[in-house]
């Protein structure tokens, strides 16, 4: 790995912004292989060097990845002049610059959301082309056609006339309320809301509930988020 400027280094991490971690450094906090580092400009190879931070030991990642369950009434943005967005529900401690919903979901979904810093992960996550199913479970206002989950695994379209790809849907419960799941591997606007009207149904309630093989942690309460582990990561392409 390239050798990194200490202060870039340290901000990068989410330890504060560049300023604050150039404080850090010149009060004698930083040590790097048991010296303390009082440069700003020092480079270190936060792979093969030992950096500790107020005496703890730094955990360098390149990248993070936390899993949110999105609430409903936050919006899907990085930052927004007058909503709350879903990057301002991240607690300090897992804060870093650059963090972004991987993916939209409409401001009145909730459940299984991804934010990161990696914008290469987020495009194999999200391209139709990569082939990554995404969960969601719908409560409809009004009955599916008998054909429905024919029509969804045909490619539904859209009654603007868009062609959605090859869809799976389940009906779980047939009658009211409707409760539906469906899994896509694309990503358009209002697309599952879409998808349901095109069939004469409108979505009163739509949750993510998996992306690929990663399903949402139960123990996550609305608004909540934790980081994920390189196993889960690597599941959501399984
Ligand atoms: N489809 C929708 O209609 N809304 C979402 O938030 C996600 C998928």
């Amino acid at each position: 790995m390239p050798k990194l400027r200490l202060d870039k280094l340290l901000a990068s991490q989410g330890l504060g912004s560049r300023k604050d971690v150039q404080k850090l450094i010149r009060g004698g906090a930083v040590a790097v292989n048991g010296e303390i580092e009082r440069s700003v400009e020092r480079k270190a190879d936060p792979q093969a060097d030992v950096i500790t931070v107020e005496g703890q030991p730094l955990a360098y990642k390149e990248y993070l990845y936390l899993m949110m369950n999105k609430p409903a009434g936050v919006v899907s943005a990085s930052n927004d002049a007058k909503e709350r967005t879903v990057v301002d529900l991240v607690p300090q401690p897992l804060r870093r610059r650059g963090l972004f919903p991987a993916g939209r979901l409409d401001r009145d979904t909730t459940g299984l959301l991804i934010l990161t810093d990696d914008g290469d992960f987020a495009h194999r996550m999200l391209a139709p082309k990569k082939h990554v199913y995404k969960l969601y479970q719908a409560e409809l206002e009004g009955s599916l056609p008998p054909d429905a989950e024919s029509a969804f695994a045909a490619g539904i379209t859209l009654n603007d006339g868009t062609l959605c790809l090859p869809a799976r849907l389940e009906v779980v419960s047939p009658f009211p309320p409707v409760r539906a799941r469906v899994w896509i591997r694309e990503g358009k606007f209002h697309q599952v809301k879409k998808m349901f009207l095109s069939q004469g149904c409108r979505v009163t309630g739509l949750k993510r509930l998996q992306i690929g093989g990663l399903c949402l942690d139960p123990a996550l309460g609305p608004g909540e988020c934790r980081e994920l582990s390189a196993q889960e990561v690597a599941s959501i392409f399984h």
